[in-house]
């Protein structure tokens, strides 16, 4: 009724008065309740609540400034290159109400005008069908970059198909990631065996702990386009399968695939979670991470997989401050793609990932202008796209190993491919669909027994 400018009569009759007084309860709480509270609830990843107003109003100041600089709510992909579904940056509109509620002396309003604030289980931003947890793990004091893979039987006796998923570590002081990935229960038996030790680590890496790392002299190539001279690397690009469900990265929140997409959770699966713990307290801890799954509610047309593409053999030079590290991958068949993700590690400062097409065509498909570790969000396609086989996918990073990347634990170091986040990595991943569809009777099914909780 008394919307801002809607009528020049009416803003002339009422200026001053009721017109201009925006309020907390009436313009404000919406915009927190549908984009901030998710995050800004208590006991959750941000450090202040913005659930009410007497959480909301000593932050007034800061909440103007984090959303006018498009800080908060936080988003790194080019908003002009693609368009995401869980893009949550504010309309202009939106930012202009909460620079005329914090001008205008960041006022209550009427408590009638208050929304009903959004409910949220424990831990949760999905409602999880199931829950996984590993079994209770201890994190000793000295633990200080440890990756430890621990697989839970899923006892799923029929195929699942999983819609959104989400982890929640069990203690975020020293869980600094997580990924969960699915095996057959015959690889878990393998992986169980082989993971504790050694047994991956070939003459170009070296092992310390239960970490892997590049060694300082292995072969170097920062163009992960070019071609290997050494004959026992057969590419400088490696292009892994994986089906993920989810991960926890530093500002990460929880993956649902698109209505009709769904990962594939085969009967007796096990989950694999791969927890890189980081022990700073001083002192031991216990951690018991978990995993919520969301069954597909509607038949699953697609199935869901990961392409997670990778130069493991740059080297950052000690104060580098623009290093070029390129990765190329061309698929090997049609595929529609869903998501991205850009992971690099603390130094990491952009990365662009071009398509080029059979037929020439070069399109930028994908950038993350201002790469932060801290947020390492998926990137959901609102449109999903076919990318034809042979496509070329040529990833260029940027890393800033200088003193002026305030992030960087070690300017002097030169820097090589390792899991510890004070070495460097340089992924990009496609989550896709094969373009045909699958076998609907038998997702029906699926979908059918695990619908009603
Ligand atoms: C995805 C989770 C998430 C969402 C969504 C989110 N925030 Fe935040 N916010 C954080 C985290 C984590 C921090 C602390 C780390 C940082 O500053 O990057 C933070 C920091 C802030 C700060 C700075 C606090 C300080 O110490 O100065 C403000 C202000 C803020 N958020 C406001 C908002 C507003 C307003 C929205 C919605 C328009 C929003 N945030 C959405 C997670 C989130």
């Amino acid at each position: 009724m008394t919307k801002r400018g809607s009528y020049v009569l009416g803003s002339l009759l009422l200026a001053g008065t009721v017109h201009a007084q925006v309020t907390f309860n009436k313009d404000v709480a919406p915009i927190l309740y549908g984009n901030c509270v998710a995050c800004h609830h208590p006991n959750d990843i941000a450090p202040m609540s913005l659930m009410t107003y007497k959480d909301a109003r000593p932050w007034a100041a800061a909440i103007r400034e984090a959303v006018v600089t498009r800080q908060m709510p936080p988003w790194h992909a080019d908003p002009h290159i693609g368009d995401y579904l869980n893009d949550p940056r504010l309309t202009q509109e939106q930012i202009d109400t909460i620079v005329e509620w914090v001008k205008s002396g960041a006022q209550e309003g009427d408590g009638r005008d208050l929304p009903s604030p959004p409910a949220f289980e424990k831990g949760w931003h999905i409602k999880p069908d199931l829950v996984l947890s590993i079994p209770e793990t201890e994190v000793a004091a000295g633990n200080q970059d440890d990756y430890e893979y621990i697989y839970v039987p899923t006892n799923f006796t029929e195929d699942k198909w999983v819609q959104a998923a989400e982890v929640e570590p069990g203690d975020r002081r020293v869980v600094h990631h997580a990924t969960v990935s699915v095996v057959s229960g015959a690889d878990a038996a393998k992986l169980i065996a082989t993971h504790g030790g050694a047994e991956n680590v070939d003459e170009f890496h070296y092992r310390t702990g239960k970490v892997n790392h590049m060694k300082p002299d292995a072969p170097v190539s920062d163009d992960g386009c070019a071609k290997p001279e050494n004959p026992a690397i057969k590419s400088y690009t490696s292009g892994d399968v994986n089906h993920v469900p989810s991960i926890y990265l530093p500002g990460h929140l929880a993956e649902n695939r698109p209505p009709g997409y769904a990962l594939k959770v085969a009967a007796g699966s096990y989950l694999q979670f791969q927890i890189h713990y980081s022990n700073r307290l001083g002192y031991a801890v216990k951690d018991r991470t978990r995993i919520g799954l969301v069954f597909a509610k509607e038949p699953v047309r697609f199935e869901v997989a990961q392409y997670e593409i990778w130069n493991n053999w740059f080297l950052i030079p000690p104060g580098d401050g623009n290093h070029k590290v390129t990765s190329c991958f061309t698929l090997p068949k049609d595929v529609t793609a869903i998501a991205y993700t850009a992971h690099m590690h603390f130094r990491g400062k952009s990365m662009t990932t071009e398509a080029v097409y059979p037929d020439g065509r070069r399109e930028v498909i994908f950038s993350v202008p201002k790469y932060d570790f801290r947020w390492q969000e998926t990137y959901f396609l609102k449109h999903q796209f076919l990318i034809p086989k042979g496509t070329r996918l040529v990833t260029t990073a940027y890393f800033d190993n200088s003193p002026n990347n305030g992030l960087n634990p070690d300017p002097g170091k030169s820097i090589r491919w390792g899991e510890p986040s004070n070495e460097e990595m340089m992924g990009f991943w496609l989550a896709y669909a094969d373009v045909e569809p699958i076998n609907s009777k038998e997702t029906g099914a699926a979908a059918a027994s695990s619908g009603g909780r």
